[in-house]
């Protein structure tokens, strides 16, 4: 791992910012200095103060006029659902039995997880995402593939084993003890190891026996420091299925709850249909409400309700959803976020977008002391955003006077083009 000097226009946030100027919310340096030293990120600041602090001789890489900024992160991902986005179905359950279920099978095989591995983290780094929490499929052979090629790509990523024991084909449920004793194996086998983290991945009530719930349950008792992820009120009919499989409990969220699998670490992806109860308890328990746009508009889900989750206290993550979602880029997720708020009569400033998939998103997961940040002593997992990209982009940025125009911009008309450049924990990567 070299040393090496980053030079460009850097943007780090350091709060979330509580209005459209807030710029105490962040530091930006119009010339910046990043030293990073064995995949650390040592010295921050200008880059004429953090020159001076460096060893002679070091490495230079300018990256002027391009904006320096951590590296995205998309807390909501299915890894085995490539070939699912643009699947043409009318809503979530549709979508499901028909395209996901079928082609989630194929990672039984080894060389198609394998395969599809590679392409998935070349995906991601290409638009700009340096970490994900990823759902692998049921089979413990595609949690392998995926963090064997973190692992060797040296990639914080957080992933689990799809815990599913009903309402599947055959061919893709596990049971409660089996699905129980594949995440042990793969716990024993990959978490903590180089920075890869394992998540306890029930998929949904509807996919899940009780047994199995409590089979989650236990494992998240044992391993607390551990990630849950799991998804919740995205749809109508998945409620309504939901309270009959589960009706004892008071609402949705409450299966959750009493299965033991509510907390700092539990990721809930959609959260989009949430009485005040059930808002209440996600914001008692400290859980996070993970926003998908692009997916909830696809399948016709509903419109998050970003204002009134964060205003009773709801801790809230922004992310893809692919394959429901019909984009990689956190650029293009933010302008559809941006929309349904808009829909909803809020207004999502530029800097609490990037705030949301930068540190925001690294809060939600608890790991802001590590990636999401240009901080000293963070992992330099670092992106350059080039908001010229394309013609049209640079034909808008001739008006572009400030940097949340400049943010704007690259949210509503950039994507992956925006990207030009990437480091993984301080080593650049091809893209
Ligand atoms: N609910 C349960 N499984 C899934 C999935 O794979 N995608 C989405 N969007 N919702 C789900
Ligand atoms: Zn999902």
């Amino acid at each position: 791992m070299s040393m090496k000097l980053l030079r460009g226009r850097t943007l780090s946030f350091r709060s979330r910012p509580q209005a459209r100027d807030d710029a105490s919310s962040y530091v930006h340096e119009d010339d910046g200095g990043l030293l990073i030293d064995g995949g650390i990120i040592v010295r921050a600041g200008s880059f004429a103060d953090v020159k001076a602090g460096a060893p002679e001789g070091v490495e230079i890489v300018d990256h002027r006029p391009h904006l320096l900024m951590a590296g995205f992160i998309d807390p909501h991902i299915h890894f085995p659902q490539m070939q699912v986005t643009a699947s043409y179905a009318a809503n979530l359950l549709e979508w499901l039995n028909t395209y996901t279920f079928v082609e989630e099978q194929r990672f039984a095989e080894t060389a198609h997880a394998e395969r599809f591995a590679g392409l998935f983290f070349d995906e991601l780094l290409r638009h700009g995402t340096t970490t994900a929490a990823a759902y692998c499929s049921v089979h413990k052979g595609s949690a392998d593939a995926f963090f064997a090629e973190a692992f060797r790509r040296n990639l914080l990523m957080v992933g689990g084993k799809v815990m599913m024991d009903r309402n599947a084909p055959a061919a893709l449920t596990d049971t409660a003890q089996s699905g129980h004793d594949d995440t042990l194996a793969v716990i024993n086998d990959w978490h903590g190891k180089g920075r890869c983290h394992v998540a306890i991945t029930p998929r949904f009530a509807i996919t899940s026996t009780p047994e199995q719930l409590d089979a989650a349950g236990s494992l998240a008792r044992r391993f607390p420091e551990l990630h849950i992820q799991t998804h919740l009120s995205e749809n109508d009919a998945e409620i309504a299925y939901t309270m009959e499989l589960y009706p004892r409990a008071s609402h949705y969220t409450d299966v959750y709850a009493r299965h033991g699998l509510l907390g700092p670490k539990t990721l809930l992806g959609h959260a989009i249909h949430l009485n005040d109860h059930e808002a209440g308890l996600i914001a008692e328990t400290g859980s996070i409400a993970v926003h998908c746009p692009t997916s909830n508009l696809f399948l016709g889900s509903g419109l998050f309700d970003l204002e009134r989750l964060s205003r009773m206290g709801v801790r809230v993550a922004v992310a893809t959803d692919i394959g429901g979602g019909t984009s990689y880029s956190m650029l293009r997720t933010l302008d559809e976020a941006y929309k349904i708020q808009q829909l909803r009569g809020h207004r999502l400033t530029p800097i609490e977008s990037f705030w949301l998939a930068t540190r925001g998103n690294a809060e939600a997961l608890s790991l802001a002391r590590r990636i999401g940040t240009l901080d000293e002593g963070s992992d330099a997992d670092i992106i350059a955003l080039d908001a010229r990209a394309t013609p049209t982009m640079a034909i808008r940025m001739e008006t572009v006077s400030s940097l949340e125009e400049e943010l704007f911009l690259l949210q509503t008309m950039g994507d992956d083009r925006a990207i030009s450049a990437v480091y993984v924990a301080g080593e650049k990567v091809t893209i």
